[in-house]
């Protein structure tokens, strides 16, 4: 059965699966749930919206909740734009530079922060040079990297989880020649936890200043910690620092693609040329700069996230399971079982968890949902894990 674009449903239901978090994974559970969903028409029931919304989907860190009403207005607003590739654009650039206090030549747009994650690899790891990060940690830069044939110098965590700065500095230090580019996520994904703000001072403090440092803040407005602080104010100073941030999660933009990057000028020109320079849509520009008016709504997801995220992790240690405190929109448990059996488990019942984390085999990744997303998340757990499993 081939649809209009040419893809076939069992493709589809592939790529939904691959790109809910399951890139590792066979769509067979969707599949399966889908057959017993529907006797007379399986595959109709496999792939069309119904079926997707039915799913549980706490495997990529999205917003549950959806964009807010004013930045769909806007999106809305700029349905006329749709034919034009030059059109007022809703000073989306002009938007961030006064939120954060910088001028436009300090600002890198991308379709989606992971677009500004690779131009930073582009322009940074050139062949042989490499990129010092922690493991785990989110993909994408070392991904890059190898694709460029830079080599990652990955740091383990701590034993607390912690990202090691004493030793990040060691190693960045030791490889100072050769280094391009330093990533840090914060917080860290997949661990959800936040990197001191007296460690990131102490690493700049203690590196060499020529060293490119980006400094990954995708979920900085779920953070309520006061050990944590936005690194925006080393860029401030012309430190060699590039600070990301996204639309995807707190401002519930994922599917519409919208990030960015800040740093010094000269950093920035540096990347600007290894962009594609078009990738963003004229939807998604005028919704972005709505969202970054909307604090209420930012405040509103914040608070919602914090009250499920803590219940459904209070539950879980209540059952005797171990957790990594989380400052995110998502959460670590340790299973105490190989993760990717689990991923499966969960999948057949309709529930989409993270990936493995190697090393971190036997920590499951959830993120955090609705409410009623979380109900089902502990219902589908508790039949996954019976009693006594905990060890
Ligand atoms: C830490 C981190 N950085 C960047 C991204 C990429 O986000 P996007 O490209 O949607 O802005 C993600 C996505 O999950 C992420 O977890």
């Amino acid at each position: 059965m081939v649809s209009k674009g040419g893809t076939t449903r069992r493709q589809f239901v592939g790529a939904l699966a691959a790109g809910l978090g399951y890139g590792g994974l066979p769509a067979t559970g969707l599949r399966a749930q889908g057959r017993r969903a529907t006797q007379a028409d399986p595959d109709d029931a496999l792939t069309g919206p119904p079926e997707y919304q039915k799913l549980v989907k706490l495997a990529s860190n999205e917003n549950p909740y959806g964009p807010s009403e004013q930045v769909m207005k806007a999106m809305n607003d700029a349905w006329p734009y749709a034919n034009r590739y030059v059109y007022p654009n809703g000073g989306i650039v002009e938007a961030i530079a006064e939120h954060h206090g910088v001028k436009a030549d300090n600002i890198l747009l991308g379709a989606g922060s992971a677009e500004v994650l690779k131009a930073a690899d582009d322009a940074f790891l050139p062949d042989h040079r490499r990129v010092v990060g922690v493991e785990p940690t989110f993909e994408s830069v070392y991904r890059y990297a190898t694709n460029s044939k830079a080599q990652a110098l990955a740091v383990p965590l701590r034993e607390d989880f912690a990202v090691d700065i004493k030793e990040i500095i060691r190693v960045v230090r030791s490889n100072a020649r050769d280094v391009g580019l330093v990533y840090l996520c914060n917080p860290n994904n997949p661990t959800g936890n936040i990197i001191h703000k007296d460690d990131i001072k102490l690493m700049l403090d203690s590196i060499p200043e020529e060293i490119p440092v980006l400094i990954d803040e995708a979920y900085y407005h779920f953070v309520d910690n006061p050990d944590y602080e936005t690194s925006l104010k080393y860029v401030l100073q012309g430190r060699k620092v590039i600070v990301t941030r996204t639309f995807s999660k707190i401002a519930a933009l994922a599917g519409m693609r919208l990030g960015y990057g800040i740093a010094p000028k000269e950093v920035i020109a540096q990347m600007r040329p290894v962009t594609y320079g078009n990738s963003i849509n004229a939807l998604v520009k005028h919704g972005g700069a709505a969202a970054l008016k909307d604090a209420s709504n930012q405040g509103r997801i914040r608070e919602l996230n914090k009250q499920v995220r803590e219940q459904t992790m209070a539950e879980l240690r209540s059952m005797g399971y171990r957790l990594i405190p989380s400052d995110t929109n998502f959460f670590m448990v340790n299973v105490k079982r190989d993760v990717r059996s689990v991923g499966e488990e969960f999948q057949k019942k309709g529930i989409l968890v993270g990936r493995k984390f190697p090393p971190m085999d036997e920590w499951l990744r959830v993120s955090v949902g609705s409410s009623d997303d979380m109900r089902r998340f502990i219902t589908a757990f508790k039949e996954i894990f019976p009693p006594g499993s905990a060890g």
